[in-house]
């Protein structure tokens, strides 16, 4: 049993994905950290996120501690993200980890959750349940800045704005599985929703297919 949450940067869709895996406790994966590690892995030795053999380098020889690491919550660790996750040799290198990971929950579970750009389209096209997460730019940026700030960071809502903006068109214009819904995806447009109201929509649309599937 496989969800399959996609959606931009700041959209709601990591804790929408963490609440329904709990609720159904299913295992979890946040895809994004794995782009985050390589792209922060690569500025640590000091090289360039857009550089194809660095961070294709880095990206084979990740290891599963390199994504328990507080920095990886950081922009810079973000923007290098969204370098590195157009390259197509650091895609493929990440497949086999997200693709064994929704095959083979770990722990026994049931099924498996997993939230990023490409979940829905070339990580798990059958995929039981698809789920694209959207918000407007404007309220996007309104919740970073606010995590940002709850964090004891400093942070300018409209340089969070820019941010965003130019992440949402690099994820989206990039030639290797950009950023787009699945055709059989369901929106979920959390624009004006909180996290409890986007979290009961996802219910409506994931509980009848997990008891299907799991009867
Ligand atoms: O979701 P998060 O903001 O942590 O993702 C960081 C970056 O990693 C995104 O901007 C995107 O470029 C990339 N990413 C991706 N495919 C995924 C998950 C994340 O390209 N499945």
């Amino acid at each position: 049993m496989i969800i399959a949450i996609d959606g931009p940067a700041a959209s709601g869709k990591g804790t929408l994905a963490r609440r329904l895996a709990d609720h159904f406790d299913f295992a979890y994966l946040d895809t994004g950290k794995l782009y985050r590690a390589v792209g922060l892995g690569v500025l640590r030795l000091g090289g360039d996120p857009e550089d194809e053999d660095a961070a294709g380098d880095v990206a084979r020889n990740l290891q599963p501690s390199q994504l328990d690491d507080d920095e990886l919550k950081s922009d810079a660790a973000a923007s290098a993200a969204s370098k590195v996750a157009a390259i197509e040799t650091v895609r493929a290198a990440l497949l086999d980890f997200q693709k064994s990971l929704a095959a083979n929950p770990p722990g026994g579970k049931k099924g498996a959750i997993l939230d990023g750009r490409d979940i829905g389209t070339v990580v798990c096209p059958d995929a039981d349940v698809k789920l694209f997460v959207t918000a407007s730019v404007e309220v996007r940026a309104e919740r970073r800045h606010k995590e940002l700030l709850q964090r004891g960071e400093t942070s300018i809502y409209e340089r969070v704005l820019e941010d965003l903006k130019e992440r949402d068109a690099r994820d989206s214009a990039r030639a290797v599985a950009p950023l787009k819904p699945a055709e059989d995806a369901t929106m979920v447009d959390t624009s004006a929703m909180d996290a409890d109201q986007a979290f009961e929509a996802a219910l409506k649309i994931a509980s009848p297919v997990v008891a299907e599937k799991l009867r």
